[in-house]
């Protein structure tokens, strides 16, 4: 069996394990607490495991390979976050901190044709796994950048993507203060998504850059998901 694939069986079967004792030996509330708590680390484990590696094309990935994607798009449900964004054929979009492309091609596939995305990032190996668009989608652009300056042109963009980036930036309120320049005005946003327990520490950094929280979404597993506007 490959590693990758015992790896997934040992998780899933270390998983059920901690449930099973979580409900049959659970007795007071110091246990309950506790087996919550180790749950809960395992499903963010598995996770920020999963959303960590490249993520290659699905047609040339191993099984293993299939397994840990599989296992992170149950965590994060991309195809529900971008729903959930609303965004209109001929979206301008900037993917900030897109990584190997996670959900690039999605907002891509979204925005349509006659849309743009422009995905940025500090790490320029990670962005040349993203690829060129593919039929239906809208034109992919990739943009190495500085921590601290997001690089993107003023007044451009109808949706700014900040997905599990915002806790590693230096200076949130600043970033915020700087993507919202690049926002078309009156119309532009700016959507975060990030596991929640960062979350206050984003509408904090929203509030001291003069932003509004405009919308929350609250039907992702484990994941906040807030827009923020001027
Ligand atoms: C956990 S990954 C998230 C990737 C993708 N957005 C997703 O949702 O799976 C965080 C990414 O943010 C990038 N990053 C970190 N600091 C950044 C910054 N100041 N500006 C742009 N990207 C940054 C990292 O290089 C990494 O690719």
């Amino acid at each position: 069996m490959p590693a990758d694939r015992a790896f997934a069986r040992q998780l899933c079967g270390g998983a059920h394990v901690v449930l099973l004792r979580w409900r049959l030996d659970v007795r007071t509330r110091y246990q309950r607490g506790l087996f919550g708590w180790l749950s809960a680390a395992i499903l963010i484990a598995t996770g920020a495991f999963a959303a960590c590696r490249p993520s290659p094309a699905r047609a040339q990935s191993s099984p293993g390979q299939d397994d840990r994607a599989q296992l992170r798009d149950r965590y994060r449900r991309p195809d529900v976050l971008v729903s959930a964004l609303h965004i209109a054929p001929g979206a301008v979009i900037a993917d900030v901190g897109a990584g190997a492309g996670y959900l690039t091609h999605r907002l891509a596939a979204a925005a349509g044709p006659n849309g743009r995305v422009v995905a940025t990032d500090v790490d320029a190996a990670s962005l040349q796994q993203i690829g060129a668009s593919r039929p239906g989608e809208a034109p992919i652009v990739t943009r190495t950048v500085a921590p601290a300056d997001p690089g993107l042109e003023p007044g451009r963009y109808d949706l700014i993507l900040l997905s599990e980036v915002d806790h590693l930036l230096a200076d949130r309120a600043a970033y915020l203060r700087a993507l919202a320049r690049a926002l078309k005005p009156g119309i532009g946003r700016v959507a975060v998504s990030n596991r929640r327990v960062h979350r206050a520490a984003l509408l904090a950094a929203a509030e001291r850059a003069g932003l509004t929280p405009k919308a929350e979404y609250e039907g992702l597993p484990a994941h906040f998901l807030i827009e923020v506007a001027p």
